[in-house]
């Protein structure tokens, strides 16, 4: 792949060769969407409901990442985008929301969504937040599983959403 970011760019906490580049709209969109598409069938099973998910992505997307780019970014190795983290900052003070934790299939199961998780956190506590929330599918067992290893709590159903469960984790608590 060409125009991989330099290795000093970003990643100084990030072992190489992984590390971490603010997503650039409208270059990045296609892969964004190709991450979150893969990401909705891995959570639910399949694709439907997806079209609705993403009504106004980009739009969401631009604003995402221009109000804190560094906390939407992709995740690089060798040269190739193999993750993705979106994040975005509610109303409330204390709260960081990661709206994506996405790591390609094949880089999945070797322990490296806690690099993913490890940046979310570094940005959280930048800007001074003390939890991050996100939401998870219950059908989505290997990230209910990562999740639960890394100390997030499940808040339970989401309100509005129910499907989806609430999880947080407290940044005094974590690393
Ligand atoms: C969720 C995600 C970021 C986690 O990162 P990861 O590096 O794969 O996670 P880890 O390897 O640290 O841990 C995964 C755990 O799931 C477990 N696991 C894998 N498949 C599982 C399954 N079908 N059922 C139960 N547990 C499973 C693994 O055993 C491992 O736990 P262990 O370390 O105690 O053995 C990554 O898997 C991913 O990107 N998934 C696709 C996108 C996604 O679902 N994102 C989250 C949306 S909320």
């Amino acid at each position: 792949m060409t125009n991989a970011p330099h290795p000093d760019k970003d990643g100084a906490d990030t072992p190489a060769p992984f590390l971490f580049d603010p997503i650039e709209l409208p270059r990045d969109y296609a892969i964004c969407m190709e991450n979150r598409r893969d990401s909705h069938i891995v959570s639910f099973g399949d694709d439907r409901g997806f079209n609705d998910e993403m009504a106004n992505y980009k739009e969401r997307m631009q604003e995402r990442v221009q109000a804190l780019p560094q906390g939407n970014c992709h995740l690089w190795a060798n040269g190739e985008i193999v993750g993705q983290l979106e994040m975005k900052l509610p109303v409330d003070p204390d709260v960081a929301y990661v709206s994506l934790f996405y790591l390609v299939s094949s880089f999945r199961n070797r322990g490296f969504g806690r690099f993913l998780q490890n940046h979310a956190i570094k940005v959280a506590r930048s800007l001074g937040r003390k939890r991050i929330h996100l939401s998870v599918s219950p059908t989505n067992p290997q990230a209910v599983a990562f999740y639960r290893k890394q100390g997030w709590v499940n808040e339970g159903p989401r309100p509005g959403r129910e499907q989806m469960h609430l999880m947080s984790l407290t940044l005094a608590d974590s690393i």
